[in-house]
């Protein structure tokens, strides 16, 4: 079982029924405190470290997380390697509600977050390279696990990352789409970018809940993306765990 994997969960994914709680510990960092108290549990013979990304209860909007606080309490608490899960919007085709995603590109269109451990406060300048965000044996394990569960999955796709917390208008969807990206949400940057100035490998689990802004014919409802989330997180908690005992 591994002792130093971290789940950090997303909208539709704030806790973990049916998981068995080991131990729930309150920590701070030196960036102060993250969003929720870092969990151990155990699920489906998986063993790992899950972090809300919005606080327990859904109650932190994406451009107010402490990234740098989420990303240093998992280093600190000595995991070595992230999946992240996000709630996201489809943009392309093959994006349509309900598919999970292993996204191996981002596009950062957020401002304003705090978004580096180097921030020239102690002096040390550092430009990590970032040419490839994702981790790649960590999506290719995932990948592994979705084939071994038969769960079908885009292997592939670009993340746009906007600033939220409103959804996007049409015209900036149209903009998005034309920039190459697949997918559109709200929570990949910059904790992807943490992460890999933290030496902690990170991949991203991606459930499409809700074509983009103007992709459909109809306006997204927050009781729809609830819908998806309801079937698609069954899966997604699966292939994390199978990924993880793996
Ligand atoms: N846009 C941005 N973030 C999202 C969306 C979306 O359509 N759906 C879920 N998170």
């Amino acid at each position: 079982m591994s002792k130093t994997i971290a789940v950090i969960g997303g909208t539709g994914l704030c806790d973990w029924p049916g998981a068995h709680l080991l131990e729930s510990r309150e920590v701070t960092t030196k960036w102060g405190s993250p969003s929720a108290p870092l969990c151990r549990y155990t699920y489906q013979d998986a063993g790992f470290v899950f972090l809300a990304r919005h606080g327990s209860g859904h109650s932190v909007p994406p451009h107010a997380i402490n990234y740098r606080a989420n990303i240093q309490a998992l280093k600190d608490a000595g995991m070595t390697e992230i999946i992240a899960v996000n709630a996201v919007g489809g943009i392309s085709e093959r994006f349509v509600s309900g598919v999970i995603a292993l996204p191996e590109q981002i596009n950062d269109y957020t401002w304003g977050r705090e978004h580096t451990f180097y921030d020239g406060h102690d002096g040390v300048v550092e430009h990590i390279d970032f040419s490839y965000p994702y981790s790649e044996p960590l999506r290719l394990r995932l990948c592994a696990a979705a084939e071994h569960l038969g769960i079908d999955i885009e292997p592939y796709g670009t993340y746009a990352v906007t600033q939220g917390p409103r959804l996007e208008t049409a015209a900036e969807i149209v903009r998005l789409a034309r920039d190459g990206n697949d997918i559109v949400g709200m929570t990949a940057m910059p904790e992807a970018a943490l992460a890999r100035e933290a030496g902690l490998d990170y991949a991203s689990v991606c459930l499409v809940v809700n074509p983009a802004a103007g992709v459909s014919d109809t306006l997204i409802t927050m009781e729809d993306i609830q819908a998806v989330i309801d079937t698609g997180m069954v899966q997604v908690k699966s292939l994390l765990a199978r990924c993880i005992s793996a």
